[in-house]
């Protein structure tokens, strides 16, 4: 604890969704990670869900920018008034004699670019001291792995920018990687192959849908069939609302995944033996939204032979693992290793 009247908070600011919890008040903010603006004069209109129901509905006059991208802060000010937004409304409006402190989760490999980015972007938002753990060790807290223990453990966060692969063994993570791609580039890549099977141009949102409705990278697990609303090209190079079926989109999701499969599969093979061993024997916990894919776990252990499990909540452990942190600050050294229980 830096001092007794200073407020400590947690964030996840994830490309899709952001969180806040209080020290002690738990998790007060679940927002989507989206600012409105009014077009004409950038001057911001909302923030979080409802401007993410903005986006959706392509309200006129309105822009909506998300201001990450694959993880990292893309766009500085629009991040700034989000994140302003989300402290003052996980702090309420009583007075503050000083700026709260805040323990924030960051992609294993951020540059320093990425991590002033980060850092700077909070504190023009009105915090004060800040902290960074890596998110990969913040998730394993949250999914309850025994973080502090010798053994290695693995945790794969697939979130919508970014995918972050930690191995963790004594309270820090000791190899892994983050792979620059997620539910953004999965909704990306069934655009892509809608456009390519039947010459129609989905919106991102409405890739999304199909993937959420389908929910699944195995056709007996999910819908395999989605109807949507999408627009197409007419002759005269115009567009045109159509409706369309998408089938064998569970096929098209398992293809989309196939990256991150491969990915941990690097990871594991860089292992030494002894770690190696450790972990093709506690296997790989799934957390993000896109560890509800169903199949996913399976899928693993298909192509790589180990076990894998989903989490309990998985779009909550990073913002979990931060509460736990925040708890007790005094556990987390300065490389960011954190050595107290998890409980
Ligand atoms: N039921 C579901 N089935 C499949 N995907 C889902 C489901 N629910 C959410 N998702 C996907 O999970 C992603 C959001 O997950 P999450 O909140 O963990 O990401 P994030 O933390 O904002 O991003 P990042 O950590 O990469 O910066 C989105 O791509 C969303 O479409
Ligand atoms: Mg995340």
């Amino acid at each position: 604890m830096l001092f007794p009247w200073t407020e400590e908070i947690g964030i996840d600011l994830g490309t899709a969704n952001t969180h806040v919890c209080v020290k002690s008040g738990g998790v007060v903010v679940r927002e989507s990670t989206a600012v409105a603006f009014q077009a004409a004069r950038r001057r911001p209109i909302c923030y979080g869900t409802e401007a993410r129901r903005m986006m959706e509905r392509q309200v006129p006059g309105v822009d909506v920018v998300r201001p990450l991208r694959h993880g990292a802060v893309a766009d500085f000010d629009a991040a700034v008034d989000l994140l302003r937004h989300f402290m003052r409304q996980a702090l309420g409006r009583r007075p503050l004699l000083f700026s709260p402190a805040v323990v924030v989760a960051a992609p294993l490999d951020a540059s320093a670019v990425q991590r002033n980015a980060l850092t700077h972007s909070l504190r023009a938002a009105g915090a004060g001291h800040t902290d960074v753990v890596p998110k990969a060790l913040a998730a394993a807290i949250g999914a309850r792995l025994p973080v502090a223990g010798v053994e290695s453990r693995v945790i794969v966060d697939v979130g919508a920018g970014a995918t972050d692969i930690g191995v963790i063994s004594m309270g820090a993570v000791t190899a892994g990687c983050t792979l620059r791609y997620g539910g953004d580039d999965i909704d990306q890549a069934l655009v892509r192959a809608i456009r390519r099977s039947q010459g129609v141009r989905v919106d991102p949102v409405s890739a999304e849908e199909v993937k959420i409705r389908v929910g699944s990278v195995h056709p007996d697990l999910g819908q395999d069939r989605v109807t949507l609303n999408g627009t197409s090209t007419n002759g005269n190079g115009g567009s045109e609302p159509t409706s369309i079926v998408v089938q064998g989109a569970s096929e098209l999701l398992l293809k989309a995944v196939l990256p991150i499969v491969g990915e941990i599969a690097w990871v594991l093979e860089d292992l030494p033996p002894k770690q190696r061993a450790e972990v093709e024997e506690s296997g790989v916990t799934l957390t993000g939204g896109c560890a509800l894919l169903r199949g996913f776990p399976e899928l693993i252990t298909h192509h790589l032979g180990i076990p894998a499990t989903v989490a309990k909540d998985p779009l909550s452990c990073t913002i979990l693992g931060l509460e736990s942190i925040t708890a007790d600050l005094s556990a987390l050294t300065l490389e960011g290793r954190r050595f107290a229980s998890t409980s």
